[in-house]
């Protein structure tokens, strides 16, 4: 199973950091990819780490995932709540398929408390700030390590 992990992230997490940091703490994106990248190394993972404010840019890269990826850490932000294209998207990828929200999506507006993206994610990290994503890349990493053996 390929060890090639896509990050994505969806609309405003360019931002991260900046907005609402009450919500979304002090971090930004640049920080987040650095600690994936340092822990991919650890777990001996490949890292694609994309952002886009796009829908069908995101739909490319799973695209692209399914082509070469053995799973997806995705936080679709807003997209989360609307998207029945990135969720068909998703569904068309035979690899584990992590959702990540950084914020406790239920404990905020009732619109976030719907995922589309949970339909096909085989697992969703919500609440934990931005460790939520290294914790995801742990869990995938043991997947395909467990694929392997
Ligand atoms: C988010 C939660 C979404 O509801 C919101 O639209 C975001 C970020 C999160 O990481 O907590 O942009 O996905």
């Amino acid at each position: 199973m390929s060890r090639i992990v896509y990050v994505l992230n969806g609309p405003n997490l360019n931002l991260l950091g900046k907005r609402q940091p009450h919500i979304y703490g002090h971090e930004t994106l640049a920080d987040v990819e650095r600690d994936c990248l340092a822990l991919a190394k650890d777990l001996k993972l490949e890292i694609r780490f994309h952002q886009s404010n796009r829908e069908y840019e995101i739909i490319d890269w799973i695209h692209a995932a399914r082509e070469e990826a053995g799973g997806i850490v995705i936080n679709p932000a807003a997209f989360t709540h609307t998207s029945v294209a990135i969720l068909d998207a998703l569904n068309a990828c035979d690899f584990p398929i992590f959702e990540v929200h950084i914020s406790n999506v239920h404990r905020r507006e009732s619109f976030r408390h719907h995922s589309y993206v949970s339909l096909r994610a085989d697992g969703v990290i919500a609440g934990l700030g931005t460790q939520g994503y290294g914790l995801a890349l742990q869990r995938l990493a043991r997947l395909i390590d467990d694929k392997k053996s």
